[in-house]
Order: C-alpha cells, then sequence, then structure tokens
C-alpha cells in the first residue's frame, strides 16, 4: 500500500531573542504573566529588511530537501501555509519557488490560509498527492513573520505576547513499507467563530455586516467611496490593523477539541492513547498543552514543548517542534507521532504517522 511519509524535515527561526522583559520596555506587562499564562519565556524575531516569511521558509526548506536526499529541482510540488504572507497576493509558494532558484521547473505552488492549524491541512492535502501517486516529492512549509504586523503598545499586548517568527518544512514522499508514513489525518472547521481570533483589516469585507455573525463587528469604516474601502484612514488612526483574540473564549474551545480530534485520528486508524509515543501539538499555550497531555494520560518525555523559546509560530510551530524531537533523538523508526492543531477559522485537525 502506498502512503507517504516525511522523508527530510528541517527548520529555521531568526537569531534575533526578545524576551518577556524586552517587551515589558514597550507595553504593560510582566515576565510572571506571560509565563504563568502561556509558559512563554522568549521568542524570536525576524530581521528587519532582510528577513521575510519567505525567506525563512526557505532556509528551513534547504535543510529539509538536503535530508530527503533530492536536489531542490527534483521537488515536484509546493505547498505553502502562513497567515503572515510577503504580499497579500501573490502567495509566498511562488515566492519560496523563486528563493530556492527552482523557477526553471514550474512546479505547482499552492497556498494555504488555516492559520494555526494551516500544517496539519497542508499535510493532508500533500498526503494526498503522494498516495494517489501524482507527485513524489512534496514541499511542505508552515512560516511565520507575525513580528511586522503585531500591535506593541499595551492595546494589543494579549495576542503580541504569544506570537513569534519562524519557519519549518518537511518533504513527503513515496513509501511502501508497512510500519511507516502518514496513517490518517482528520481536518475540521467551524466559521461560527471566524472573529474571535482574526485579523480583518486590511480586506475586502467592505464593512458588510454578516446578519449570522454572533456580535457586531467594528469593521472600522465610515462613509467611504469605492477605492478607498481596503484601508480606511480611521483603521489607521484606531489602530484597526492588527490581529484581534478572544482569549478566553479560543482558550475554552481549543481545551475540547484537541482531544476531540485526536481521539478521532485514533479510532480511525485502529490506535489507542497508549499507543502514542510522541504527542508533537500546535505551540499554541503551554497551558493548553499541558491540558491535552494529561487527557490523554501522556509522560512528560512523551510531549515535545518548545513555545517557551519560540512563543506560538503559528503555521511553523508543528514543523519546528518535530524537527527539533526528530534532532534530539526523541522519536525513533516505527514510533507513532501525534500532530494536533486548533487555531483561527477556527480550523483544527489531527495527524498520526509511524516515523
Ligand atoms: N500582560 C499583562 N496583563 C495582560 C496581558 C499581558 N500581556 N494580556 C492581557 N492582560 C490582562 C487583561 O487585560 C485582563 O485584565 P483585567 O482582568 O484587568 O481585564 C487580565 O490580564 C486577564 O485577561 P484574560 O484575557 O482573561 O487572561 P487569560 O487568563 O485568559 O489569558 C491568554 C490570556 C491570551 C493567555 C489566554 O486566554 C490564552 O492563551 N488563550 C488562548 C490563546 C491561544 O491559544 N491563541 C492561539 C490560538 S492558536
Amino acid at each position: 500500500m502506498l502512503r507517504s511519509k516525511i522523508g527530510g524535515i528541517g527548520y529555521y527561526v531568526p537569531e534575533k531573542v526578545v524576551t518577556n522583559h524586552d517587551l515589558t520596555k514597550m507595553m504593560d506587562t510582566t515576565d510572571e504573566w506571560v509565563q504563568e499564562r502561556t509558559g512563554i519565556v522568549e521568542r524570536r524575531y525576524g530581521k528587519k529588511h532582510e528577513e521575510t516569511t519567505t525567506t525563512m521558509a526557505a532556509r528551513a526548506a534547504e535543510i529539509a530537501i538536503e535530508r530527503a536526499g533530492i536536489q531542490k529541482e527534483e521537488v515536484d510540488f509546493i505547498i505553502f501555509a502562513t497567515l503572515s504572507p510577503d504580499y497579500y497576493f501573490p502567495g509566498c509558494g511562488v515566492l519560496l519557488q523563486r528563493e530556492l532558484g527552482i523557477t526553471g521547473n514550474e512546479a505547482g505552488a499552492l497556498d494555504i490560509r488555516n492559520q494555526c492549524s494551516g500544517f496539519l491541512y497542508g499535510l493532508s492535502v500533500a498526503d494526498q498527492f503522494v498516495r494517489t501517486g501524482m507527485y513524489k516529492n512534496v514541499l511542505l512549509v508552515g512560516a511565520e513573520m507575525h513580528s511586522m504586523g503585531l500591535d506593541f503598545s499595551t492595546r494589543g499586548r494579549n495576542v503580541t505576547v504569544i506570537f513569534g517568527d519562524g519557519a519549518g518544512a518537511v518533504v513527503l514522499q513515496p513509501t511502501e513499507e508497512d510500519n511507516q508514513g502518514i496513517l490518517t489525518t482528520c481536518l475540521h472547521s467551524n466559521g461560527a467563530y471566524a472573529e474571535k481570533l482574526a485579523f480583518i483589516n486590511p480586506g475586502a469585507h467592505g464593512g458588510y455586516h454578516a446578519s449570522y455573525q454572533e456580535e457586531e463587528v467594528d469593521y472600522g469604516y465610515p462613509d467611504v467611496e469605492f477605492g478607498e474601502m481596503f484601508i480606511t484612514q480611521r483603521m489607521m488612526d484606531e489602530g484597526m490593523l492588527f490581529p484581534y483574540m478572544d482569549g478566553p473564549f479560543v482558550f475554552k474551545m481549543a481545551v475540547q477539541k484537541f482531544p476531540e480530534v485526536i481521539m478521532e485520528a485514533l479510532e480511525k486508524a485502529g490506535q489507542k492513547k497508549e499507543d502514542i509515543n510522541m504527542f508533537v501539538p500546535h505551540q499554541a499555550n503551554l497551558r493548553i498543552s499541558q491540558f491535552v497531555q494529561r487527557r490523554l494520560g501522556l509522560r512528560d518525555d512523551q510531549v515535545w514543548n518548545n513555545i517557551q523559546k519560540f512563543g506560538n509560530t503559528t503555521a511553523a510551530s508543528i514543523p519546528i517542534a518535530l524537527c527539533e524531537a526528530y534532532e534530539a533523538g526523541a522519536i525513533k523508526p516505527g514510533d507513532l507521532v501525534c500532530l494536533a492543531a486548533f487555531g483561527s477559522g477556527f480550523t483544527w485537525g489531527a495527524a498520526l504517522l509511524r516515523w
């Protein structure tokens, strides 16, 4: 039976370390508050004017490609998950192709907009391509340059302290080995809560208020004409060009959906929670990961957390953590690895794979 396996994996985080103490110089927060609520001690920020989501992705991709034992030109499809793309359009997939210097092979490039679960959605798509025999070397990247678009005033503190920059990449390849590869992926979404964790401006919504939205959303529109609707003066004046998060609500949903989707994946793959050797959760918040760990009955050495060092890197967080675990020798061939994520959308998912 043809499956897809992770043939190569790599990650890149920028050099610049930003501690909680550094943030206290810009906003009203404390190291104690951030550590106690999120587990985060520090995060990395990309270098202004030098690094972008795409350049960080390329550094991670180069490592993954080398470890997969192929030449860059042999990548036959690119999937790029990010919520902080270099451009509004085109997406980062084609920019990565250019950054890697492989425009010549004209491989397809697909961008995924599923925020924290973007890597898992990408993994599922890549898996289908490889299983069906359509592609042999699919490059999947999750990368974020959050630092470019955060509100560093006290107004944005609940969001800003959480996020960090970085990139992770894998190359998915076919395998016919019995005990290897992606066993299953489960994907879900619920758009009823789209604005609970969102970056709505700039956008093409035009101030439209959908009647099915649970609560009134202030889109930042005075009376403006077509052509002036994408970014309004009020959005700029009132700091409406930043992400918004209803933290407690997101927390509540996350601790419900993480275990639910993991149990679904285990059942689908005919496995039990006791069979999991390594759990690599999306690094949303250490408290969320610890809650899920307890629900699964896993020991500390069966869960890989690195949010303490890198913060929440959204689409990049799972591949960075998975790569770290792999490099540390914490995942061995034949191990059952469980990946899971929950985030904006809401979208969430889980994957089970044999390393
Ligand atoms: N520093 C200090 N105080 C802060 C702060 C910060 N960085 N951010 C918020 N606060 C304050 C709030 O203003 C509030 O003050 P008040 O009680 O005087 O109004 C107080 O801390 C509590 O805020 P609340 O939002 O209820 O805190 P919380 O315990 O829910 O923790 C999060 C906030 C964001 C850490 C938490 O809700 C969370 O992690 N949610 C999930 C987020 C997540 O995972 N997002 C990514 C999705 S993938």
